[in-house]
């Protein structure tokens, strides 16, 4: 038998606890071995909750019990489970967590510690099995670049936004529903869709990046404006997380985008998540799915239990080599290059276009469409701009700002083709 600990006893905990029971039959039959969960601990244990197993608030009772093989991390966070999973490490145990925040900080000081299996495929997209794709599955591949929808807040909002609904209203809704927090900043800012994206990417690319280092943008400037334009032009907008190889450089971005309507990703809706894999010998791949909740969360951690116990041995990040030969780096945020869709608002002034397009051009930038919408004391003037970089359109956005007949901040959201 094999004995598991597990750590943090919420939504998913519990969920990991009730289908490893419902389903223990075929879980045996697949991992050869029956699992059971001995110990659990959590911070207050007056909660009243619908499970049965020991529970304590000490968790070294779990990392260092010489009975327990596995501890499943499931408190969030990153200081704390740093230092739960660290212990379980130096005490020899094998880790699950689906713990994003700690593994977008600490991701490779953990892979220095392990000498034991550590698995993490909830970390991204829930209940999508994209970290085994990604590692296992793809690993005859040169990843070209991955696109993902992998938060589902985001994502909720902006579909509701395509039925005409407004930004706070539909943020009011997400978090009345349970899908944002009640300080959704996390969420809506783009930070958890970027802690993924860099899981990903060490995978992908074995580059180690914190979220400080790359460009994450989120979607509380988004308006109906925006959404109407991306009808008008052929275009859905999605949070996308977007790692991509160009030369030898990596690009890593979270931010929102104007995809093609007819492109796959664009058709996910609502809270579910999707993400686009290329690699150079197979082509796309794209996987969709419940990228939260407590039992598709719970579906990827028990398939890591079942992995270790199985005794497959998947290096963490998939390299059992650092990859020194690509020579890979992190491209500087100014130099990613990219098409934009600008909306500017200005007072109706002859000259005003004339000026815009001379700041545009006079930073290399040239102007693919433009769009001109009456308000009733302003003019919206939307363009779509071909590829330029991100400095120069800060640059060229910054100039324009300080136009006397500019009369808000300008709003940009970049396109993706
Ligand atoms: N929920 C999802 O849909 C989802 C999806 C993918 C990944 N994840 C990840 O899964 C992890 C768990 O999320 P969750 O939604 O299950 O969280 P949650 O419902 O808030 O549960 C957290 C659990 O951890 C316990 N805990 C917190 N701090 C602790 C501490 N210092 N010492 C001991 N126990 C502590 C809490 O104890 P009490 O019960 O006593 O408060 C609770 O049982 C997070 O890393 C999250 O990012 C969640």
């Amino acid at each position: 038998m094999v004995k598991i600990g597990i750590i943090g006893v919420g939504t998913v905990g519990e969920a990991v606890i009730k289908n490893l029971e419902k389903n223990k039959e075929i879980i045996k039959a697949r991992a050869g071995k029956e699992i059971k969960v001995v110990k659990g601990v959590v911070k207050n244990l007056n909660k009243k909750r619908d499970i049965n197993i020991p529970l304590t608030t000490n968790y070294k009772e779990v990392t260092q019990d010489p009975e327990i093989d596995i501890v499943v991390e499931l408190i969030g966070g990153v200081d704390k489970a740093y230092e739960i999973v660290k212990d379980a490490l130096l005490n020899n145990k094998a880790v699950v967590t689906a713990n994003k925040a700690l593994l977008a900080y600490h991701r490779f000081e953990l892979q220095k510690i392990a000498k034991t299996p550590f698995e993490y495929e909830a970390s991204v997209a829930g209940g999508i099995p994209i970290i085994k794709a990604l590692r296992d599955g793809l690993s005859a591949n040169h990843i070209l670049e991955i696109k993902g929808i992998i938060n589902g807040t985001c994502n909720y909002i902006l579909t509701e936004m395509k039925k005409g609904r407004n930004y706070q209203e539909v943020l009011k809704e997400a978090q009345e529903k349970g899908y944002a927090e009640a300080n959704p900043t996390f969420d809506v800012g783009g930070f958890d869709a970027a802690h993924k994206l860099l899981i990903l990417a060490s995978i992908a690319y074995n580059i180690d990046a914190k979220p400080e280092d790359i460009l994450i943008e989120g979607i509380e400037n988004i308006n109906l404006t925006d959404i109407e334009f991306a009808k008008e032009f052929g275009y859905e907008i999605k949070l996308l997380g977007i790692a991509k190889k160009v030369k030898n450089q990596i690009e890593l971005r979270v931010h929102p985008t104007l995809i093609k309507k007819e492109e796959m990703i664009s058709k996910v809706e609502g809270v579910m998540n999707a993400i686009s894999v290329k690699g150079d010998v197979v082509g796309e791949t794209m996987y969709y799915g419940p990228g939260a909740g407590g039992n598709p969360t719970a579906s990827a951690v028990i398939s890591d239990i079942i992995e270790i116990v199985r005794g497959n041995n998947s290096p963490m990040l998939g390299y059992k080599i650092p990859l020194e030969i690509e020579n890979l780096s992190l491209k500087p945020i100014e130099e990613i290059e990219s098409k934009y869709y600008l909306r500017i608002a200005v007072n109706d002034k002859i000259g005003v276009l004339e000026k815009i397009a001379h700041i545009l051009a006079s930073n290399n930038i040239s102007i693919a469409s433009f769009l001109q919408k009456p308000k009733e004391k302003y003019v919206k003037l939307l363009f779509s701009t071909h590829k330029c970089k991100e400095k120069e359109i800060k640059k060229a956005i910054k100039e324009i700002e300080k136009q006397e007949f500019v009369i808000k901040p300008i709003n940009y959201i970049r396109i993706e083709e």
